[in-house]
């Protein structure tokens, strides 16, 4: 299940860190996050290495849909009630300059990554709120509109548009600014004390630490597992469908909840998405494959892929300082959806904080934030992790092995034991131990992506029980068969 991204841009390989080292700043994960922030301090003249768990861009990056937007869904209007006026523009302005920076960076570099300007549009079925949202973040400073006219294959009453938006190919770009920099692939942070961070083989000594990976896995200080949640989604990629001008999203509410963008004659559909861990009966890409029939019946499908996001519980990133007990940790995470244009800000902010400088658009986005209107969002975080703590130890014991159909997965009394079972199609059974080992919570097969999926804080494993992604740090428990 590779992207499109993946099968038309091979990334170079990295060695894999083997002897102790010292380094002014260590940046965990080399998605475009940390590359980012990597490539802002190293042209700032500060020495940086990236230590990544896996390669280059194999988290989420390889699976986005890369569009660099500040249109983030019809949020404006709700920004503006929650954080006040000036927030709301602190995070418009800090998205817009980050697109600004890709364009600078591109044109500076001469990189060639299929960037092109289109308009950023979020539909709906209510003309009234739409019109009301462009109007809140057009007072923000943003170039938005209401248009009537949408390029979607179902109704809709309108658009809030923004002009002068951009989508490109994330690995070339990614390929281009990664090249000279310092990235340790197979490199696994194992554990993080002040300025020491041990891999399977060695230490490194770091002045200044920052966590650019997906979900820290530093649960104390900093509880961000517990302050976000994760969400899966799915895209086909078509040929043959027809043209489409510009990038969409749906607006909240929407009954039609696709995502839409070209890339190089093919039309990237998305769509399905839903809480990590809550997808036991499936049939995700399906559903899409049935809208794609009946929307473009005359297509066909290239890839299927999907990709997780973490989502925070007031709806903006956390960039910045990690901890006030840390303030030489920082961190980025929780992008919402959007982690294009937010990776831009996360090694705008983090370059600005780790020289000393103070950047005028950060407030919005601190860690360390908790206001009234947002506790809410962050409880009900923690509330969703105590169900699935709790799951653990009071679900009704599921089918037994025979009923698990080749190919798929699930959990089984066996033995008296509660085990996870992927039933391989020649029959082998691969039992796991469905507690996660990050905080205990029980695991839930994705028959979609044949993983175990947690409900809690997102970690994913294989169908063998391989970590795909933390906050998790190991592999699930092998079990006899
Ligand atoms: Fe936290 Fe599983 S990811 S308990």
């Amino acid at each position: 299940m590779k992207s499109i991204w993946s099968k038309t841009c091979p990334m170079r390989e990295r060695s894999t860190l083997s002897g102790d080292i010292q380094t002014e700043v260590a940046v965990i994960g080399a998605g475009m996050a940390g590359v980012l922030i990597a490539a802002a301090l190293a042209e700032a003249g500060i020495r940086v290495v990236v230590l990544e768990a896996d390669r280059i861009a194999s988290g989420q990056t390889r699976n986005t849909t890369a569009k660099i937007t500040s249109q983030h869904g019809a949020i404006y209007r709700k920004l503006t009630d929650t954080f006040g006026k000036d927030k709301a523009q602190q995070y418009a302005m800090a998205n817009e300059a980050a697109l600004a920076e890709y364009r600078r960076m591109i044109e500076k570099n001469g990189i060639d990554c299929d960037f092109e300007e289109q308009c950023a549009n979020v539909y709906g079925n209510d003309a009234k709120i739409l019109r009301a949202e462009a109007e809140r973040a057009a007072a923000l400073g943003l170039p938005a509109s209401f248009t009537e006219q949408t390029d979607l294959p179902f109704p809709a009453a309108g658009a809030v548009r923004f002009a002068h938006q951009a989508q490109f190919h994330p690995l070339k770009f990614l390929k281009a600014v990664s090249e000279p920099l310092t990235i340790y692939e197979h490199t696994r942070v194992q554990t993080v004390t002040e300025h020491r961070l041990v891999t399977e083989r060695c230490t490194v000594t770091a002045e200044k630490i920052v966590f650019a990976c997906h979900t820290p896995f530093v649960n104390f200080p900093g509880l961000f597992f517990a302050r976000m949640h994760q969400e899966r989604s799915y895209v086909l990629a078509l040929e043959n469908a027809p043209p489409m001008d510009g990038m969409w999203i749906f607006a909240d509410g929407e009954q039609n909840r696709y995502s839409f963008r070209t890339w190089n004659g093919l039309l990237l559909l998305g769509g399905g998405g839903h809480r990590c861990g809550e997808n036991s009966a499936g049939g995700r890409y399906d559903a899409l494959r049935k809208r794609a029939m009946e929307w473009y019946p005359q297509s066909r499908e290239v890839a299927h892929w999907s990709a997780q996001d973490g989502m925070t519980g007031d709806g903006v990133p956390y960039i910045g300082q990690y901890a006030s007990s840390r303030p030489d940790w920082y961190v980025a995470t929780g992008f919402q959806k959007w982690g294009m244009t937010t990776s831009m800000v996360a090694a705008m902010f983090l370059k600005d904080s780790i020289n000393g400088k103070k950047n005028p658009y950060a407030d919005v986005f601190s860690p360390g934030r908790l206001n009234m209107k947002t506790v809410s969002g962050v409880l009900k975080e923690g509330g969703q992790s105590v169900k699935g703590l709790t799951r653990r130890f009071f679900q009704i014991p599921a089918e037994a092995v025979n009923a698990l159909s080749p190919g798929q997965g699930g959990i089984v009394s066996l033995y008296g034991k509660k085990l996870g079972v992927y039933k391989d199609t020649d029959g082998s059974l691969y039992p796991v131990d469905v507690v996660c080992p990050h905080l205990g919570c029980q695991l839930a097969w994705n028959p979609d992506e044949k993983s175990w999926d947690c409900p809690c804080h997102g970690s994913r494993f294989d169908r063998f029980g391989r970590l795909i992604s933390g906050p998790a740090q190991t592999e699930l428990q092998k079990k006899s068969p």
